[in-house]
């Protein structure tokens, strides 16, 4: 996992008043739960006290309670009450619980993955879908390493060969460029596949010119993702690690074309059916895919066209590279 980076780990529907909610998401056991103003914390879901699961304690007075001995703990972690020294009581420093600074924001909850800091950057997300979308949310795990499912997204011709059934139809084996533009955190990816008549090779990024349109697909690192397919069409999808070996995707189908309530909902969850299809394609493939977990230097044998995987991998290790200096 890159280290120092906000990632989008939990659906706010998911983090309900009056109950903790536990889960691993970056190989660590975590709760989160909400206060009496609905603020979202999420903290290590373990007891300091004896290692109880916080997770399945409950919420009181504003804290998060173990259920062993009754410990109270504060959204900062702090212990606030030991009932077995009594309410008059101080409560020792040392009972303090891991948290992880956090966030809410896009319906999502996002923690920072990293040592806390005085400032932040920015939340990673889309601009330009807060005008009249609807969207559809459903969830998937896949048992594989991050760094496959996400590089899975970003590859651009293999649409006719494991797609062939859906969205891969019509044999566009040929792909020019694709035209891949890094912009600080924002990976910017325009896709030109053809039907190949045999009259040409693959054009490459550098005969192709500027587009005019928006790109196809937009990766913002540290693990977000928007298949622009129209104007009005779009898939976003936060790739959260739950461990090394799984990977939980949140997937929102956004649309605008049919807004009338009712036929809105049919349409958003024929859309969220027929992509569970095309999941299920592409899982069939990354699953078998060795070794496990991609790097920026390993023994595959990438293609002009696999500039977009090349890119990620690369950037990737800037970034742990950057956070390993720091830390
Ligand atoms: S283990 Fe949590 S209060 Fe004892
Ligand atoms: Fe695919």
């Amino acid at each position: 996992m890159i280290p120092d980076q906000w990632y989008a780990v939990l659906d706010s529907s998911e983090v309900k008043a009056g109950r903790p909610v536990g889960v691993t998401r970056l190989g660590e056991k975590m709760v989160f739960w909400r206060d009496d103003q609905g603020q979202v914390s999420c903290m290590a879901d373990l007891c300091p006290h004896r290692g109880c699961a916080l997770r399945i304690g409950k919420i009181v007075h504003n804290h998060i309670q173990c259920p062993f001995h009754g410990f109270e703990f504060d959204s900062s972690g702090r212990c606030q009450l030991v009932p077995a020294n009594g309410k008059a009581a101080q409560t020792p420093k040392a009972l303090q619980v891991k948290t992880y600074p956090t966030r809410e924001a896009h319906h999502f909850i996002w923690i920072w993955w990293g040592e806390p800091r005085e400032t932040y950057p920015p939340l990673p997300f889309f601009d330009d879908l807060e005008d009249g979308f609807s969207y559809m949310v459903d969830k998937a795990v896949w048992p594989v390493h991050y760094s496959r499912a996400i590089e899975n997204q970003l590859d651009v011709f293999h649409l006719a060969f494991v797609h062939d059934t859906t969205i891969g139809r019509g044999n566009r084996t040929l792909s020019n460029g694709p035209l891949v533009k890094l912009d600080g955190e924002h990976m910017d990816i325009w896709v030109y596949n053809e039907v190949d008549d045999g009259s040409h090779v693959a054009l490459r990024p550098g005969d192709l010119p500027e587009p005019a349109r928006p790109p196809f697909l937009r990766f913002i690192f540290p693990n977000i993702w928007m298949n622009r397919i129209s104007e009005n069409m779009r898939i976003v999808v936060s790739f959260v690690p739950v461990d090394e070996n799984h990977t939980l995707f949140y997937l929102r189908y956004y649309q605008r074309m049919v807004r009338v309530p009712l036929l809105r909902e049919l349409f958003n969850l024929l859309t969220l059916l027929s992509s569970r299809v095309i999941l299920k394609q592409d899982e069939r493939v990354v699953v078998t895919q060795r070794p496990p977990k991609s790097e920026a230097k390993m023994n595959e044998k990438p293609i002009v066209q696999d500039r977009p995987i090349v890119t990620y991998r690369k950037h990737r290790q800037e970034l742990m590279d950057q956070a390993g200096k720091k830390a």
